[in-house]
């Protein structure tokens, strides 16, 4: 069969990452991406930083260790996306997601330069109509691009 033929052709790979890895191992992972011939990355997963919640050291300590996702999450999925779109440009792929539980955190991220968003905590929190609303904000921030 032809190389071309859409059914042998090989699904695109993303690689995922914590937003808790360094500018300097965001470096590497650009390094990875490049060096592998993957299509892009997912960014990000849930946090283990703790450093967004206001709550007694106590009462952290209590709930324990785990991922931490939604809102707390969200200034530095940005931020991580952003700096990966400086390194990685299109073609390459990116996936924001991380804290987006409005059409204005969607619309952050394709301004930090995602080519698509994911949206899992908000889901839960504001329900299917956030897909709406982000769907309309994504048409209207299209339109006057
Ligand atoms: C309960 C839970 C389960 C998750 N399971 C997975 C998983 O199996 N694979 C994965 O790639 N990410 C998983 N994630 C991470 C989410 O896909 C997402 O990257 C992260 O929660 C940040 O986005 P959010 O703030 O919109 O939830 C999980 C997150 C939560 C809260």
């Amino acid at each position: 069969m032809h190389e071309s033929n859409a059914s042998t052709r090989r699904p695109p790979i993303l690689l995922k990452i914590a937003p808790d890895l360094t500018n300097e191992q965001l470096d590497d992972v650009v390094s990875v991406v490049k060096e592998s011939g993957i299509q892009g990355v997912v960014a990000t997963n849930t946090t283990i930083s703790r450093e967004a919640l206001k709550m007694p050291k106590s009462e952290l300590d209590a709930i324990g260790a785990g991922g931490l996702s939604g809102a707390p999450v969200r200034a530095r999925s940005n931020e991580v996306l952003r700096y990966l779109r400086a390194r990685l440009p299109r073609p390459f792929v990116l996936i924001g997601v991380g804290g987006i539980d409005s059409a204005e955190a969607a619309i952050e991220r394709l301004e930090a330069g995602a080519d698509l968003v994911q949206v899992y905590t908000g889901l839960i929190y504001e329900g299917p109509a956030l897909l709406k609303r982000i769907n309309e904000a994504f048409v209207t921030w299209k339109a006057n691009k």
